[in-house]
Formats: C-alpha cells, sequence, structure tokens
C-alpha cells in the first residue's frame, strides 16, 4: 500500500476487516514485521487519539517514531507555491518534504481544512504534496476532506456489535459552538457507502454535503424520522458545505442535541462518536454515559485500523 487517504485505497473492505480481526486476536503477530523502520507522524492540528492510537500501531509492528509538530518547535511552513516567503513562515513545504522524507520509512499526514477557500480545502493542498514529493507512503491521519483511519475504525466497531446482517445506521449532525471541518461526516459516508447496511444521513436545511460523499444514502431532515428503528447513532457536528456558506455555522439548534428523547425510538441503537465530544451539545451526559454508548471501543478500535494500514505499508 502507497496511500491511504480513501475508502478506495483500501481495496476490498472484507479482506480489510479479516485483516483488522486477525490483528485484534494478537494485535503483536506482525512485530518483526518494522524492525529498523521508522514511522514519521506530522502534526499540523492537535490530537489526542491519532497521535496515540497510530503511535501504538506502529510499536505493535516494531517500528520507530518521530513524531513533528508543525508551529511548535518546529518551523512554520508555507504552503503556497510563488509566493514572496517575507512573512512569518522560514520554510517552504517543497524542500521540507523532501527532507523529512529522507528521515522516515512511512509517512502520517494530520492537516484540517482551513474552511476559508473551499476549493484550496477540498484540493487537500497539503497531504497530496506529501504523496507527490516525499518519496515515502503516506497515509492521513486526518485531512481537509476526510478521516479514513476513523471510519475504518467505526467500520470495526459496527461489525463487531451489528445484532443484524443489514444494520441501520444512521449518521445525524449535532450543535458545537465551533465551525468544524466536513472530513469525518464526509469519510464516513464514503465508507458506510461501500458497505450494504442501510445509511441515513439527518441534518437541518443547509447542511448538505458534498454529494460525491453523500452517494447513495437516504438524507432525511426530520431528526426523528431519521432515528426511527436505527441499529447505530454515529453523531457528528459539520460546517456548511454549499456555496457562499461554506465553513459557515448556520444552527446551534440544542433540540438536534442527540438525547434519551430520540434514542427512544431507534431499535435500541448503538451511540457512536469519533471523539473529542461536546458534551450536552453533541449527545447529552445520559446518552453517552449509558450502556448503548461504545464510544471508547470505537477509539480502542483506532489501534487495529492503524495498525492494518502501517503493517499494508510495510509489506509494499
Ligand atoms: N477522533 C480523532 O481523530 O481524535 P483526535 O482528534 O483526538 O485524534
Amino acid at each position: 500500500m502507497k496511500q491511504f487517504t480513501n475508502v478506495h485505497d483500501t481495496g476490498n473492505l472484507r479482506a480489510a476487516l479479516d485483516e483488522a480481526f486477525e490483528i485484534k486476536r494478537d494485535r503483536f503477530k506482525y512485530v518483526d514485521l518494522g524492525r529498523n523502520k521508522t514511522l514519521m507522524m506530522v502534526f499540523f492540528n492537535s490530537s489526542l487519539r491519532t497521535r496515540l492510537s497510530t503511535q501504538k500501531a506502529a510499536m505493535n509492528l516494531g517500528m520507530n517514531v518521530i513524531v513533528l509538530d508543525i508551529g511548535q518547535g518546529a518551523w512554520k511552513l508555507e504552503t503556497e507555491r510563488g509566493v514572496i516567503m517575507d512573512g512569518n513562515k522560514p520554510e517552504h513545504i517543497l524542500e521540507a518534504i523532501p527532507v523529512m522524507g529522507c528521515y522516515c520509512d512511512v509517512i502520517g499526514i494530520r492537516a484540517f481544512a482551513r474552511l476559508e477557500d473551499r476549493d484550496l480545502d477540498y484540493q487537500e493542498t497539503i497531504i497530496n504534496p506529501f504523496i507527490e514529493l516525499s518519496g515515502r507512503p503516506v497515509f492521513s491521519m486526518e485531512a481537509a476532506t476526510r478521516h479514513p483511519l476513523q471510519s475504518f475504525a467505526d467500520l470495526i466497531t459496527i461489525e463487531e456489535y451489528k445484532r443484524t446482517a443489514r444494520p441501520k445506521v444512521v449518521m445525524t449532525w449535532a450543535p458545537h459552538p465551533n465551525a468544524l471541518p466536513q472530513a469525518v461526516p464526509n469519510s464516513f459516508a464514503e465508507w458506510m457507502n461501500e458497505t450494504d447496511y442501510e445509511f441515513v444521513i439527518t441534518h437541518p436545511e443547509g447542511y448538505e454535503l458534498d454529494a460525491t460523499f453523500v452517494g447513495k444514502a437516504r438524507v432525511e431532515y426530520d431528526q426523528m424520522k431519521a432515528f426511527e428503528g436505527a441499529d447505530f447513532i454515529y453523531a457528528k457536528n459539520w460546517s456548511a458545505y454549499s456555496g457562499d456558506n461554506y465553513g459557515k455555522i448556520l444552527s446551534k439548534d440544542r433540540n438536534w442535541t442527540v438525547s434519551d428523547r430520540q434514542m427512544a425510538v431507534t431499535n435500541q441503537a448503538y451511540f457512536m462518536h469519533c471523539l473529542p465530544v461536546r458534551r450536552n451539545m453533541i449527545v447529552t451526559d445520559e446518552v453517552i454515559e449509558s450502556p448503548q454508548s461504545i464510544v471508547i471501543p470505537e477509539a480502542a478500535n483506532r489501534e487495529i485500523s492503524a495498525t492494518v494500514v502501517l503493517k499494508r505499508m510495510l509489506m509494499g
């Protein structure tokens, strides 16, 4: 595997899931694979789960790990071509990326959407140059438009907890005080569309995602109707994608906060969220602390998805 930025880089999902469950049974089975190999994790944005789970995955495979936090102890990097570099960014990614490639065997990148220019965000102007210029396999640790390690972990979790062959999975928008990218919901939708689950997306009008990611999902503006009979509720906030509203907050309506009221009409659904989560904005204390909440096993599966991806990159 040379790159991992979206579901299509994974190939057959059944095979990927089989590998995930093999790793889960013995996460050190391939500990010799990464001997004398180095993972470099480059963070343009903060992280808790991705940082820890990916580092742990590398350790499962016997790799060494270098972590670089851009802007904190590393030079700030210019990303635009053709600019006169007379500002506060002393190095250009065009030099920095090939240099980083000299010191490692695999590179992971976290670089969120800036939510200022939709075209630039959706062109993936940070991770794509790493793929072009590093000379190394590159994987996304959440880029501007997708978060595939999270989505793979989400899929593993649903497969573990599903009670029917074809569960109903509902992804719901929920309120948040800040404008957040669409990467997690885009990616979750992309992965769900590769399964045969019944997949529904619910959000207030104005929060439509890029049609490429919505795919064959049913979009339902009535959240209660969407939740009826659901087996899994996947909550997430995102900012607007459409037109001039790109990156804007259009609503903070707490009627959309996932609570016992909505969960009561589900098929005793499991509650999922990628974390970090804003309690009593996205979900009430009662729901996230209920036996139906599987946010911790979901986060634990981040180690598994990352181990599969790194193992595949080490195997070439
Ligand atoms: N879910 C997730 O990616 O968490 P972090 O932002 O903490 O890495």
